[in-house]
């Protein structure tokens, strides 16, 4: 039995996520439905510990399989340990990047098939999907540009290529089109407050079902 929510935000490094992950989180608590926020890879000890070692681990030479076996290992445990039991009592769940993010970065930035994430996705899921992802989409200049003016070291996937970076882009957005009723495309090359004037729209949408 489900009774809260689950909305997960997708987008580039630096196309306003945390931005309005905070707007979301405050616009649901104001109309008083319970919330987490939590964020992938990570969200629990293990999972964080697990993020560690993909974000940060500069020089280890990981092998593309392993790259996707962490980040599924990693939500295991989130599912396990905090997306279901919160699910369950009723509080909505706002996550930054779920599975989608592995479809369009170790499928279409790293080249592995779909259906090898499909399988671990069936395995690791049991048939859970968002009710909602929202797709915060730059192009890959602002999304550059943004990570410059932000002047934080680039983690690993920052530091892939802008080849890597359309190839990812392009993965979320084919996504989007393929799957329109769960994934809404935003622009988020806009300004912020127009940004999160749509965001509230589908949020309004969302509780009124
Ligand atoms: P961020 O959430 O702070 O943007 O950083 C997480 C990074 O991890 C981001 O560059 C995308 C990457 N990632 C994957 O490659 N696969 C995944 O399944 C997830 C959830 C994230």
């Amino acid at each position: 039995m489900r009774a809260g929510k689950f909305i997960t935000v997708e987008g580039s490094d630096g196309a306003g996520k945390s931005t309005q992950i905070d707007f979301m989180k405050h616009w649901l608590t104001e109309r008083d439905i319970p919330v987490i926020q939590t964020r992938e890879p990570g969200g629990t000890e293990v999972g964080e510990l697990i993020r560690s070692i993909l974000l940060n681990e500069r020089e280890a030479n990981f092998s593309d399989g392993t790259e996707l076996l962490l980040v599924f290992a990693a939500r295991m445990q989130h599912l396990d340990e905090r997306i279901r039991p919160a699910l369950r009592k009723g509080c909505w769940v706002v996550c930054d990047r779920f599975t989608d993010a592995t479809y369009a970065y170790q499928g279409g930035g790293r080249g592995i098939e779909e259906e090898r994430i499909a399988v671990l996705e069936r395995w690791v899921q049991k048939g859970l999907q968002p009710d909602l992802t929202l797709f915060l989409d730059v192009p890959v200049e602002v999304s550059l540009n943004r990570a410059r003016l932000r002047g934080a070291l680039p983690d690993r996937f920052e530091r892939e290529s802008a080849g890597f970076k359309e190839a990812v882009r392009t993965a979320y957005r084919n996504r989007a089109l393929a799957d329109p009723g769960r994934i809404r495309l935003v622009d988020a090359g806009r300004p912020v407050e127009m940004v999160r004037q749509e965001i509230e729209k589908i949020l309004a949408g969302l509780i009124e079902v």
